[in-house]
């Protein structure tokens, strides 16, 4: 299990417990952190979008032309903060990963 620290939308924090080998999306739903995740991951709806800690966000592996696009169209898109959360696989590496839900669009 991998540490994930999460800020909702109401500003409040969570310390939330994560599958390696599943999707941090996974985790903020099974935890009804807000995302709605309507396309179940597919990189297809942008409603499981969220703002990385900066200093997280280049750790990470960059995100895919598609899902860069999808998280272009957003009005709350946030260059060098923003992910989609159903692609990013959590793994040891990501202890304690910050992250805050993204408004809703
Ligand atoms: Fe739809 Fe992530 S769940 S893009």
């Amino acid at each position: 299990m991998t540490t994930l620290k999460v800020t909702d939308r109401d500003g409040r924090s969570h310390t939330l417990e994560a599958y390696e080998g599943s999707s941090v999306m996974e985790s903020l739903r099974d935890e009804d952190m807000g995302i709605e995740a309507i396309c179940g991951g597919q990189c297809a709806c942008a409603t499981c979008h969220c703002l990385l800690d900066e200093a997280w966000f280049d750790k990470l592996t960059p995100p895919g032309e598609d899902e860069t696009e999808l998280l272009e169209s957003l009005d709350h898109y946030e260059a060098g903060r923003s992910r989609l959360t159903c692609q990013i696989i959590v793994s040891s590496q990501h202890e304690d990963l910050e992250l805050t839900i993204g408004p809703e669009e």
